[in-house]
């Protein structure tokens, strides 16, 4: 079966507060685009098609505003409402309907990659049929975050959520392509002592039963934080200068669309046209040039 993309783009972005009480987190710029685009960008390399976006309830027509069904960009979006946000693994249950059995690569739609080789990265993730595969990285301040251990054989032999003094400095990203099975293990975690369903209890389910591969993202990658103000404006200004110093886009859904052959030139010219008042819709002509 084929891979299904989900990304989570619900909850309350309460770290962020007052900016995000009038608009979704995830619809906030990062330079020259919203957050969105660039989680949806990292599905869309990993050569998945069909997205599920997870939302608040009253976020979700601004987020069908923006994307509508995807058919700009050849995708087949899917809008579906998490009425309370329960934790990670409760994105699991509320598209096991959707997946209907699919693997799946769930992405967080406030987390930022960029890296050279990425693509190649996640296509051997999505040729794994079975068990899941997760990317962690080195961080300063893995408390923050999932952290995993690894014996001196590279075996994970941990994943703890949050922990008060962290194992190692490797962060579990927010990018996690999981078999099918995910939504069953999903109903058999039960809430932590925060009350929310946990990613890191449900990845421990595939540790167990040594089925979980760990891709590290070394050195020449960034995995940017999007969680306070100050992060919120390092990964604009990192968008900026990677932008501008390369005149490459960074994050485009409509350049990825038109060079993996998801839509032609016509389509395009379409989306350069809407957008040519803006610098974002100026690069997409600039492609066609
Ligand atoms: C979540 C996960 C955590 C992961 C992080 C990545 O935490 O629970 O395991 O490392 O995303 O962004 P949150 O940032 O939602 O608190």
């Amino acid at each position: 079966m084929k891979r299904k993309g989900i990304i989570l783009a619900g909850g309350t972005g309460s770290r962020l507060w007052p900016i995000t009480i009038g608009v979704s987190k995830q619809l906030l710029p990062i330079y020259d685009k919203p957050m969105i685009y660039y989680p949806l960008s990292v599905l869309m390399l990993s050569g998945i098609r069909e997205i599920a976006i997870i939302t608040t309830p009253e976020d979700q027509p601004q987020f069908q505003k923006l994307m509508g069904c995807g058919r700009q960009w050849g995708l087949e979006l899917t809008y579906i409402v998490q009425p309370e946000p329960k934790g990670l693994a409760q994105a699991y249950l509320l598209t096991r309907e959707y997946l209907a059995g699919a693997p799946s690569a769930m992405v967080l739609g406030d987390n930022i990659f960029f890296g050279h080789g990425l693509p190649e990265l996640l296509a051997a993730a999505d040729s794994k049929s079975s068990g899941g595969t997760v990317f962690a990285h080195h961080v300063n301040d893995p408390e923050r975050y999932g952290v995993i251990d690894f014996d001196t054989s590279g075996n994970v032999t941990e994943i703890v959520e949050k922990p008060k003094e962290a194992p190692s400095n490797y962060a579990v990203t927010g990018l996690y392509f999981l078999d099918g099975r995910a939504p069953e293990f999903a109903t058999e975690v039960a809430p932590s002592a925060r009350g929310e369903f946990e990613i890191t209890d449900l990845l421990e389910r595939y540790r167990v039963e040594e089925s979980l591969s760990v891709v590290h993202l070394g050195r020449g990658f960034a995995w940017l934080d999007t969680g306070t103000p100050g992060s919120l404006l390092d990964a604009g200004n990192f968008v900026r200068t990677m932008t501008e110093r390369q005149g490459l886009q960074v994050g485009s859904p409509d350049e990825i669309a038109f060079r993996l052959g998801w839509i032609n030139e016509d389509r395009l010219h379409q989306q350069a046209d809407a957008f040519k008042k803006s610098t974002y819709g100026q690069h997409l002509r600039s492609i066609l040039d």
